[in-house]
């Protein structure tokens, strides 16, 4: 859509990285791009597969304590756990992944038990009330005399509001990287020849410049980068799974045939088998159906804004000077009638990403004009570093957990959906409700699972 990649940047709410200077953005990148690499990726696999069985163990538990502690359950109920709200669920399982991942340590929100056993669980939550409280502001007209304000004593006031939980996380994030650093530089000295933890850590130690060869980072860098890591990589794969499982559990059809092709392409019984490679990635239903999720359920609903450069551009036909803000509307953007000809833009049916002219009647040019208008991870010079280890990650955890656990939507349950009565925009119940704070903001769905039946 738009024309000439080099004549806009990404202004200063963009949700990853806080440089707006091309050149410096274009450096920053280049190095952070030597950890994402195949190598990293596969060795990271190994990390979430550790969280993600740990997860299934702890649905699978709270089914069986359900079923062992209530004695008046009806036979529809049995075996089943109780309601759990996935959005929540599954936030628990990715922030810890990425504690991990990002400087070795998880955050244990997943685990059972209250907050007062870790006071980190409510971080998901705080992040979210965050996010509702700055997002208006970053938008505000008034945004410029904010930026302006900040260092002359704004920053000082928000910090006085920032809540404990986020005080915790913060000397949490802290003192788990100063640790790792340590660790790092020792074993470096004393014990070179140790294979070390695998993690994106280990590859950010690891990196160097291109253009000099020495490391990529100071330790300052790594603190920042690492931080950055868990917030890029934590809400949008959260989101992107929240929306396939809204989807999925509220259309038992398309959930069964998926469910079937996981267990028939990894048939003995056990999920140990899936991991990452070639036989995960030829789950040709699997990918349709996070394509589809993805589609339905951007990670961030409304634009990310741009900024023109220098020398201006030409958008569709329009010419826009420097300086104009431009963007494009996820949300939007995916539902439009025009590329999906007419074929309910706004429902979920994953077998419009798979060429079948004889069967669904889906051909290969309809596949193609889907895709040139399908960017979840962006296009261009601030595309998503983490696609390849994000989708990794959402073909694991939705494969690992429907290979083992039966899921069903909680019977009656709407959370998360939108319904009749909601207002102009939110009256079909079948469509997840996102409300927009830069990313998306969800509740639901309302799931329950119970330990593989067949
Ligand atoms: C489904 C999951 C994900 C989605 C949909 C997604 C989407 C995006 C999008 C749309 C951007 C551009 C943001 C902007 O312009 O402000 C972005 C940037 C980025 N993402 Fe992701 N992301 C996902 C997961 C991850 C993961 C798991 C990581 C790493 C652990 C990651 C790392 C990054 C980084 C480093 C950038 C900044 C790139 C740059 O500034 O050049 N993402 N992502």
């Amino acid at each position: 859509m738009f024309g000439g990649a080099t004549s806009i940047r990404r202004s200063s709410q963009s949700r990853a990285r806080p440089t707006v200077d091309v050149a410096e953005h274009a450096h920053k990148r280049r190095l952070l791009k030597t950890c994402f690499t195949e190598k990293s990726v596969r060795a990271a696999s190994g990390f979430i597969i550790k969280h993600v069985d740990r997860w299934n163990e702890i649905l699978a538990q709270m089914a069986e304590e359900n079923h062992n502690s209530s004695n008046n359950l009806s036979e529809g109920e049995k075996g089943w756990s109780p309601p759990i709200n996935f959005s929540e669920s599954v936030d628990s399982l990715v922030f810890d992944i990425m504690g991990d991942l990002s400087f070795g340590r998880s955050f244990d929100i997943k685990e059972p038990g209250s907050g007062g056993d870790n006071p980190l669980k409510v971080i998901p939550h705080t992040i979210a009330s965050y996010m509702r409280f700055y997002y208006p502001l970053c938008r505000a007209p008034l945004l410029p005399l904010l930026l302006w304000l900040k260092p002359r004593g704004l920053d000082r006031v928000f910090g006085m509001l920032t809540p404990p939980a986020v005080r915790q996380y913060n000397a949490f994030v802290y003192d788990n990287i100063t640790r790792r650093i340590q660790l790092h530089r020792e074993q470096q000295k004393e014990k070179p020849d140790l294979q070390q933890r695998q993690d994106m850590f280990h590859f950010l130690c690891e990196a160097r410049d291109p253009d000099t060869d020495l490391p990529a980072y100071t330790d300052t860098d790594l603190r920042a980068e690492s931080s950055l890591l868990i917030v890029a990589g934590s809400d949008t794969t959260s989101i992107s799974l929240s929306g396939l499982f809204f989807y999925l559990t509220g259309d038992p059809a398309h959930l069964r045939k998926l469910t079937d092709e996981i267990r028939t392409t990894f048939p003995d019984g056990s999920a140990d088998d899936i991991v990452h490679g070639p036989k995960l990635l030829g789950c040709q239903y699997l990918a349709a159906c996070i394509d589809e999720g993805m589609r339905l359920t951007p990670t961030g609903p409304s634009e990310l804004p741009h900024e023109v450069l220098p020398g201006g551009i030409v958008i569709e036909g329009e010419y826009y000077p420097a300086g104009t803000i431009v963007s494009t509307c996820p949300w939007a953007d995916s539902r439009n009638e025009a590329v999906h000809e007419g074929r309910d833009a706004c429902a979920f049916r994953p077998e419009r990403w798979i060429v079948d002219p004889a069967g669904t009647g889906v051909t290969a040019e309809s596949v193609a004009r889907l895709r040139s208008n399908f960017h979840p991870f962006a296009t261009g010079p601030g595309s998503c570093l983490g696609k390849n280890l994000a989708m990794m990650e959402i073909m694991i955890i939705v494969a690992r957990t429907l290979h083992r656990l039966d899921v069903r939507r909680a019977p009656g349950s709407t959370l998360g959906g939108e319904g009749p009565g909601l207002g102009w925009g939110a009256e079909n119940e079948r469509q997840m409700q996102l409300e927009d704070a830069y990313v998306a903001l969800r509740q639901g769905p309302e799931v329950q699972f119970q330990r593989r039946v067949v």
